[in-house]
């Protein structure tokens, strides 16, 4: 029988070779398995004389449990050496840009509609909706523009011929501005009502700052005891939040809308130079938005009883706004599909607008 504690010391040196869990496996299997180094050993006794088979039977007892037991602490340190590996080689460094293939830009006409929407949900405002194609009840009559009213001329409406009928009265229309979501709401819920509709509008115009097809946002609020002081607070706070200004000088020009009464024109203060348009100093003004209080024939038209209720409208262009905002200086350029112009004008994906991170992100993200 082999010297035992040579024995000891040769087999611990092979455990603690031992480098992986595989190798670990292979080793246990070599020294306490069926054929294993200790079992060995064992089976060896029966050839000694009984006195010798006790006392040398004990100490390869107490060998083999050392053996299990170091077998059992190097298995640990082995599984955490092979978990800490996984950890590494599987880590996922966060930071690393995006996918490069991922160079979608979001149009400015989404990014100011986000923005609209991020103001006025902040003051408590829902967003509606309308449909595109409108019959002339929404778009003209019910907004207090009976048919042959002078004001329908102020739109150059394109027309959907009814097929049904042939009265001309019967066409519908794609809608001329988003006011007939002023018609729709009131129909479909009761005072207070505090709306913003942003959506598509066309009408028959094509130059620099009109195309075909533009964008706007309706605003609307009736409940009791609406003024206009209600109106002009809402809209300075809305355009010092949308340029990000805390101050900008505004007025309201008079002005005339078959739907509002009275009406108005807001103008904001700029410096206009022959390079440069610069919001918010200076003795220019701009006019930003169409404005008033909302008619009375048009509340009743939506079913709501103008002796009870007031309130006050806007409709303001999105694209007109981008344009401002963003310095984009022609508007026929929005929807030529320019993927130059888009990576040049657009925002990325991950620059979301809220009142509390930021509404532009510094001017957007591609310039
Ligand atoms: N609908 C008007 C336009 O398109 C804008 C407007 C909306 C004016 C609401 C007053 C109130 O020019």
């Amino acid at each position: 029988m082999e010297n035992l504690e040579n024995l000891k010391s040769e087999l611990l040196a092979e455990i603690a070779g031992v480098s992986d869990l595989k190798a670990w496996d292979e080793c246990r299997v070599a020294l306490i398995g069926k054929k294993g180094k200790i079992t060995e050993q064992l089976k060896g006794l029966s050839a000694l004389s009984l006195e010798q088979k006790i006392e040398t039977g004990k100490k390869l007892n107490v060998l083999k449990s050392e053996i299990e037991a170091a077998l059992a602490a190097r298995k640990e340190v082995l599984e955490v050496e092979e978990l800490n590996k996984k950890l590494m080689t599987e880590t996922v460094d966060v930071t690393l840009p995006i996918r490069p293939e991922a160079q979608g830009r979001i149009h400015p006409v989404s990014k100011i509609y986000e923005e609209v929407v991020a103001i006025f949900g902040e003051m408590g405002f829902e967003v509606a909706e309308g449909p595109d194609i409108e019959d002339q009840f929404h778009n003209f009559n019910a907004l207090n523009m009976p048919a042959n009213h002078p004001a329908r001329q102020m739109q150059d409406t394109f027309y959907i011929p009814n097929k049904n009928s042939d009265d001309f009265d019967d066409s519908y229309v794609v809608r001329t501005h988003t006011s007939p979501v002023q018609i729709r709401t009131m129909e479909a819920k009761r005072p207070p009502i505090r709306i913003i509709a942003p959506g598509r509008t066309y009408r028959s115009d094509y130059d620099a700052t009109h195309t075909p097809m533009f964008h706007q946002v309706e605003g609307l609020v009736i409940d009791k005891n609406i003024t206009m002081a209600h109106l002009k607070g809402c809209l300075y706070d809305f355009v010092k939040a949308f340029f990000e200004l805390d101050e900008i000088p505004v007025r309201y020009r008079p002005s005339y809308f078959p739907f509002t009464e009275p009406s108005a024109e807001m103008d904001i203060g700029c410096l206009k130079t022959k390079t440069e348009l610069k919001i918010g100093a200076g003795t220019d003004w701009l006019e930003i938005l169409g404005c008033g209080m909302v008619h009375p024939s048009v509340l009743k038209a939506g079913g709501i009883d103008p002796d009870e209720y007031q309130g006050f409208a806007f409709g303001v262009g999105i694209d007109r706004l981008a344009m401002l905002k963003y310095g984009i200086p022609d508007l026929r350029t929005f929807f030529e599909s320019d993927i130059r112009w888009l990576k040049h004008y657009g925002f990325t994906p991950l620059d979301f607008s809220s009142m509390t991170g930021g509404l532009s992100n510094n001017g957007g993200s591609a310039r």
